[in-house]
């Protein structure tokens, strides 16, 4: 069949709402939310200690703690792990900014690594190099679902006495050698926004088995759980640690971490129907790559099942490879598929960020050089080149369409769209 591109009948003439509508929200989120509204509790923190509670069990952690967005989450799981003035932490060039960005906040600068072409994860062979004395933490990014090679990366955090930060906002769910993502490193910290795979608004969280980073994400950002005498709140002590405990009342942070219950309250429902989200999730992704197979030029970006899953698979990608397909760029490909009546689809990943003024050009805390070398004499900026694979991301993945439903017919269409264009490379403009 002749690709839409070329003159010939788009395989997707039209678009189901509800293979894609996401997050699902039912009358019992409704009722949830409106619940909190009609109560005036959206400051309290009984709900949310309740999502706390059911959360960690469901990621299989002591401890979990909500917070008012993702990247909160991260700058407090980094200032639990010691991540200070003149130091480091190391994190994979190409994630979301967020996963890097709240250790310049801290004083600190960001080594960046390499991420591996078939993981799109952190490459464990570009780690170890970067660590020194200054190295706090090691961030992991679960990049679009899929768990990092976590053994190897505790093992080389282990050798080096460095924490692990799991940045799980986007593999809620999913398994790593039977463990939950978020649950394997020192702490996980994650995004829960509206669009994310476990959606509960704006939101975020850590979730950690060690009661002393617990203790100093408390104190860092939700002063109201730390015990100190208040007249609107009971004595709510959550930290037992003498010298934290010195400051209670007062958060360390000097932010208010706090999730809004209406987001702990759609948190609760969600959790109720995630387990069967994500199973329909997993059919429909895993059903469009079965589809795919042996087509030339994409494979599935998913962990080998006896390694793992992929929880709820946001932002599926495609591994691209350009050299089966003549050289055609993911860009001309892209062009292609969306001609056929699919709209996501696009050069994938994230910009790498190592390329980012952000990182050794901003001066945060105006000391008149750029943070990253005002704690740091000898910081050294990560040129182009260096990091070659987060470098080719636009090149090497592809953004591919996300279904929420298992529905073979319509899943079946839009493989076919990606055929047409895999199978007439040589004739598109
Ligand atoms: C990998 C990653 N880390 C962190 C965040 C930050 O989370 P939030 O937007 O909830 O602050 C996001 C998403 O936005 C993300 O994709």
């Amino acid at each position: 069949m002749k690709p839409a591109i070329l003159g010939g009948a788009p395989a997707v003439s039209s678009e189901k709402e509800e293979l894609f509508h996401w997050p699902i929200v039912t009358q019992e989120d409704i009722d949830a939310v409106t619940e909190v509204l009609r109560a005036g509790t959206m400051s309290g923190t009984t709900i949310t200690k309740e999502f706390e509670r059911r959360f960690a069990d469901f990621l299989g952690v002591r401890h979990a703690l909500g917070f008012c967005n993702g990247t909160a989450s991260l700058l407090a799981a980094m200032w639990a792990c010691g991540v200070g003035m003149g130091d480091e932490i190391i994190c994979p060039s190409m994630t979301y900014w967020a996963s890097a960005a709240p250790a310049l906040t801290l004083g600190a600068a960001v080594v960046f690594c390499d991420i591996h072409r078939e993981t799109l994860c952190i490459d464990p062979d570009d780690i170890e190099h970067r660590i020194n004395g200054r190295t706090r933490a090691i961030v992991v990014v679960h990049y679009a679902g899929r768990p990092a090679p976590m053994d190897r990366v505790m093992e080389i955090a282990r050798r080096h006495g460095v924490r692990v930060i799991e940045d799980n906002s986007h593999a809620h769910g999913a398994l790593y050698r039977g463990a939950r993502t978020g649950a394997v490193g020192d702490i996980g910290a994650m995004s829960l926004m509206a669009g994310k795979g476990f959606p509960v608004g704006e939101g975020g969280i850590i979730t950690t088995n060690d009661r002393t980073l617990y203790e100093r994400c408390v104190a860092f950002a939700h002063y109201e759980r730390t015990g100190a005498p208040s007249r609107f709140n009971p004595p709510d002590a959550q930290i037992t640690d003498p010298e934290l405990k010195t400051f209670a009342g007062i958060p360390l942070g000097a932010m208010k971490g706090r999730m809004n219950q209406t987001c702990s309250a759609m948190g609760l429902t969600q959790l109720k129907a995630f387990p069967r989200r994500m199973q329909d999730i997993q059919e429909g992704m895993n059903l469009f790559w079965e589809f795919l197979d042996g087509v030339p030029g994409l494979r599935p970006h998913r962990i080998p099942p006896d390694q793992g899953t992929m929880g709820a698979w946001y932002y599926p990608q495609g591994l691209y490879h350009a050299e089966e397909l003549g050289g055609t760029t993911a860009e001309d490909f892209s062009r292609a598929v969306n001609a056929e009546g699919v709209r996501w689809c696009f050069p994938g990943g994230n910009s790498p960020l190592h390329l980012h003024p952000y990182f050794f050009q901003s001066d945060i805390f105006r000391t008149g050089k750029p943070t990253v070398q005002a704690f740091h004499r000898d910081f050294r900026r990560q040129n182009p080149g260096e990091l070659p694979v987060s470098e080719s991301i636009h090149e090497i993945a592809l953004a591919v369409p996300w279904f929420k439903r298992p529905d073979r017919p319509e899943i079946r269409r839009y493989a076919e769209a990606f055929t047409k264009v895999a199978e007439h490379f040589h004739r598109l403009p």
